[in-house]
């Protein structure tokens, strides 16, 4: 049986730049993952994972911010300051697990992470995604 995934990709979530949909993609399944893995995993093990969350999540980020950058975004500061918010957030979770003040990552750890994610994608995101400058910057190059 195919368990229910917590959160998951659908086409109205595109940013319209090939990586950067890749890149919501993989933190999707990432934490898709997590929802099933951590049930049956040593807690060891859930804060591996994580922690490669954590580390792909700070990789998106930057190249996320590059782009609004190269685009000139208006809003990245803001923008900017929601991404280091979320990853306070995934940080305090990790920490509090790796100091024994939470035996394990509970439904509302991440029910909140896949919300945000998915509000984030959907509001956030998909705000630089509809800037002329960033249709420009994505137009194909004319023959
Ligand atoms: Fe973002
Ligand atoms: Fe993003």
């Amino acid at each position: 049986m195919r368990l229910k995934s917590i959160i998951s990709w659908s086409d109205n979530m595109t940013v319209g730049v090939t990586h950067l949909d890749d890149e919501h993609k993989t933190m999707i399944d990432q934490i898709s993952c997590l929802y099933a893995y951590r049930k049956n995993h040593t807690r060891d093990e859930v804060i591996q994972r994580i922690s490669e969350l954590i580390d792909h999540t700070i990789l998106h980020f930057d190249n996320e911010e590059k782009y609004m950058k190269k685009i000139g975004y208006p809003d990245s500061d803001e923008h900017y300051q929601v991404h280091r918010d979320f990853l306070e957030k995934l940080t305090l979770i990790e920490d509090t697990l790796m100091s024994g003040q939470r035996t394990e990552l509970s439904d509302n750890d991440l029910n909140s992470i896949a919300r945000w994610l998915f509000n984030h994608i959907l509001a956030e995101d998909r705000d630089y995604a509809i800037r002329p400058a960033h249709r420009e910057a994505e137009a194909p190059v004319p023959c």
